[in-house]
C-alpha cells in the first residue's frame, strides 16, 4: 500500500492539538485545561457542519437517554452541551420544560433557532449558572467526551439537580466499533499520524471509556444507584455526509484531516473510499456500526 508522507503545502486550517499552556503548570480547579482549550477551538463556528453530519449519529440513543433521566411532561430538565438541540427538541416533544446550554456560541444560536420552545444559553462545564437543585433531571449526550475534567463536570451536573433528581449521560465506548474507526483508519492508511497528547484529557483527569469506567466516574462524583449499559447500533449515512463531517474539522480525526494540505486530504479521502467498501449498502450509503455507553444515577 502506498503511504503518503505529510507535505509542505499551505494547510487548510491551523495545526490542531497545540496549546499555549504547554510546559506550564497544571491549571487550577476553575480554569480550563489544555484539552478544554482544544475543544473550544474545535467546536467554534461548526454548528452547521455538525448539524449536517455527525448530529445524526449522536441522535440515536436520545430516546433511551431521556427515558433514563425520566424526562416526561412537566419535568424541568437541563440538557448540557445541547449542540444543535437534538435532545432539547426531543425533551420538549415529551412536554418537559427544557433549558439547554452549550459552550459554543454558534451552537447556542443554532439550538435557540431550532428549538424556540426551550431556553438556550451559553455555559461551560464544569461551571453552570444555575442554583443548587434547580432541575428535576439533567442530560448530556456525547458531551463528557469533550470535557477536560469529567469528574468535575459530573459533580456540577449533580449540584444543579434536586435531591432524588436523575442525571443521564452518553459517551463513546472504547474500543470503538468498526464504523467509528473508519475515518481514523483512512487517515493512518494515508500515512498521517493521529495525535495522542491533547486528543484526550490529562491522565490524572481521565477515566476508562468502559462500562465499569463510566459507572465508577458517576459513583465517585457522588451519584447514587448508578447503572451503565452499552448501546449498539448501525448508523446509515451517505459516504459523502460522513466524510463532510471530518473535512469540516469535526472530531479528533476531523481536526487532523482539515489541517492537512489539499494533496494529503485527497489521499485520505481516497483511502476512505477504499475502506468504505466493507460498509457500503448501495447508492453511496454506508451502514456503520457504533457503540456507546449510557449511564445514569440520581442525586
Ligand atoms: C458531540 S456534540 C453533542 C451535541 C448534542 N448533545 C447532541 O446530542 O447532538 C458535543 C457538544 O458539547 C459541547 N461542549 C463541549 N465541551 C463543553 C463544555 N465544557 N461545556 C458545555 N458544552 C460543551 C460542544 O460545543 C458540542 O456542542
Amino acid at each position: 500500500m502506498h503511504a503518503m508522507g505529510e507535505g509542505s503545502e499551505p494547510t487548510a486550517s491551523p495545526a490542531p492539538f497545540t496549546s499555549k499552556r504547554r510546559g506550564r503548570s497544571r491549571p487550577g480547579p476553575g480554569e480550563p485545561t489544555d484539552f478544554d482549550a482544544v475543544q473550544r477551538l474545535m467546536w467554534a463556528g461548526r454548528a452547521q457542519a455538525y448539524a449536517s453530519s455527525f448530529a445524526g449519529v449522536c441522535a440515536h440513543p436520545v430516546p433511551q437517554l431521556l427515558d433514563a433521566a425520566r424526562v416526561g411532561a412537566g419535568v424541568r430538565v437541563l440538557d448540557v452541551g445541547t449542540g444543535t438541540g437534538t435532545v432539547a427538541e426531543a425533551a420538549c416533544a415529551r412536554g418537559a420544560g427544557v433549558t439547554g446550554v452549550d459552550a459554543e456560541v454558534d451552537m447556542v444560536d443554532w439550538a435557540a433557532r431550532a428549538v424556540p420552545q426551550a431556553a438556550i444559553q451559553l455555559a461551560v462545564l464544569p461551571q453552570l449558572p444555575f442554583a443548587d437543585g434547580f432541575f428535576d433531571a439533567v442530560t448530556a449526550n456525547f458531551v463528557l467526551d469533550h470535557v477536560g475534567r469529567p469528574g468535575a463536570a459530573i459533580a456540577e451536573l449533580r449540584r444543579v439537580v434536586r435531591p432524588g433528581g436523575r442525571i443521564a449521560v452518553t459517551l463513546w465506548a472504547v474500543p470503538e466499533a468498526a464504523g467509528q474507526s473508519l475515518l481514523g483508519r483512512a487517515v493512518r492508511a494515508a500515512g498521517v499520524t493521529l495525535p495522542s497528547g491533547l486528543s484526550a484529557p490529562a491522565a490524572e483527569d481521565d477515566f476508562p471509556r468502559t462500562v465499569p469506567g463510566l459507572a465508577g466516574l458517576l459513583t465517585s462524583s457522588g451519584l447514587r444507584d448508578v447503572t451503565c449499559e452499552p448501546v449498539h447500533w448501525e448508523h446509515r449515512v451517505p459516504a459523502d455526509t460522513w466524510w463532510a463531517g471530518a473535512a469540516a474539522g469535526l472530531g479528533t480525526v476531523g481536526q487532523v484531516v482539515a489541517s492537512r494540505p489539499e494533496r494529503i486530504r485527497a489521499e485520505i479521502r481516497r483511502h476512505f473510499d477504499l475502506l468504505s467498501a466493507e460498509f457500503t449498502i448501495g447508492r453511496g450509503e454506508l451502514a456503520l456500526p457504533h457503540s456507546a455507553l449510557l449511564a445514569c444515577g440520581h442525586r
